[in-house]
């Protein structure tokens, strides 16, 4: 009798177990690179992402394309991290309509636009093995279980009611970032002098003037998230106010211009917080790279209406 009971208790604590790794496999299936070549381009596409300065830096081993930053600097964790601009839900986004540049954009066109101005660099050939690599590692990431909370590659923040103030953020910069990004501004390189070990925050090696990072509220809203490094959205390190100000004072130093003539022809499609003229509205620059952006997004859903 008693070997009865044991017996169908050891049943059911192995029937628990197989439903248990059944689980387990069915949710890391997802995740799992595939064997072959297939998986070998997933995996040089992620490496591609993790160690892009390795590849087309400055000192580049497949050629001399970009400024010495990888992708990852900012994609955190090749893209995976929630909120540091979080590439896993990308791949299925496109093509896209942009209205940056008022054309429908593949994955290798979007790529590419991170290549030219968040690398300020050159193109990549949209069918190079590299270019592939990168988007077959998209893919794949694309079906993975983790996926961020929310549909954003990054947490947006509020609007002050009032101007960010590069002044307040230069001393944010001195208290939080110097220590890593330097005095300077300029990153440390490694010192193979191929890759960074911290990237720089401004200067001839860093995201030049027409990238998202040169947004303040971009910059704001991923610094918020992920740095000092180590932050998470869970458990940042700034307040909003010292969030946008540092972003004023990162994005009032002097970094590689990207001509832009192309760009917005759409004028009213422009960003609250571009940077450049002209706009569609009356406000200055001024407010629309430092804010406060209320008024301006006010008086353009005023302006929808009236249309
Ligand atoms: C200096 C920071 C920076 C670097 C370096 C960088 N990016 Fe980006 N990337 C951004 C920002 C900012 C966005 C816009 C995100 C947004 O608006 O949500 C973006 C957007 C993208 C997108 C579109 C994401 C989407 O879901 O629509 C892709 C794809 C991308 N980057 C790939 C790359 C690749 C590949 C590299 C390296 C070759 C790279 N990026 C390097 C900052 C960077
Ligand atoms: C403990 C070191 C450390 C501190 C402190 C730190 N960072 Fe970073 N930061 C990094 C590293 C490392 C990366 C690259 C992350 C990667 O490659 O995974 C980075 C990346 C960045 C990037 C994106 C890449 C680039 O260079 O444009 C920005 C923007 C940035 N940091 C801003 C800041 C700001 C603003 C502060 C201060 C509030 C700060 N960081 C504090 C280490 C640090």
């Amino acid at each position: 009798m008693r070997y009865f009971t044991l017996s169908s208790m050891t049943k059911r604590i192995l029937f628990t177990i197989a439903i248990l790794l059944g689980w387990v496999t069915a949710r890391s299936q997802g995740n799992k690179i595939p064997a072959g070549n297939a998986g070998k381009e997933i995996l040089y596409g992620k490496d591609l992402i993790a160690r892009t300065a390795y590849y087309f830096g400055p000192n580049g081993k497949a050629g001399h394309l970009t400024n010495g930053m990888n992708c990852q600097n900012c994609h955190n964790y090749a893209g995976t991290k929630i909120y540091g601009l979080n590439l896993s839900a990308t791949a299925t986004a496109y093509p896209q309509y942009m209205a940056r540049t008022g054309n429908i954009m593949s994955i290798a066109d979007r790529i590419n636009g991170c290549m030219q101005r968040s690398l300020n660099g050159k193109k990549l050939d949209t069918t190079s093995k590299e270019m592939k690599a990168m988007i077959a590692y998209l893919k794949w990431l694309s079906k993975t279980t983790v996926k961020q909370p929310g549909s954003s590659s990054i947490l947006k923040l509020a609007y002050l009611d009032h101007a960010a103030d590069p002044l307040k953020g230069k001393a944010i910069f001195v208290q939080k970032c110097q220590v890593c990004h330097g005095v300077t501004g300029l990153g440390l390189l490694a010192p193979d002098k191929t890759v960074y070990t911290f990237p720089p925050l401004w200067g001839d090696d860093s995201y030049n003037d027409g990238a998202g990072l040169y947004r303040v509220t971009t910059f704001a809203a991923f610094v918020k998230s992920n740095m000092p490094f180590g932050t998470t959205y869970k458990t940042p390190q700034l307040t909003d106010e010292e969030a946008w100000n540092v972003a004023a004072f990162v994005n009032s130093q002097p970094r590689p211009h990207f001509d832009q003539s192309g760009d917005w022809k759409d004028l009213s499609k422009k960003p609250i917080d571009f940077p450049f003229s002209p706009y569609a509205d009356s406000f200055s620059e001024k407010q629309h790279k430092f804010g406060p952006y209320q008024p301006i997004a006010d008086a353009q859903k005023s302006t929808t209406k009236k249309n």
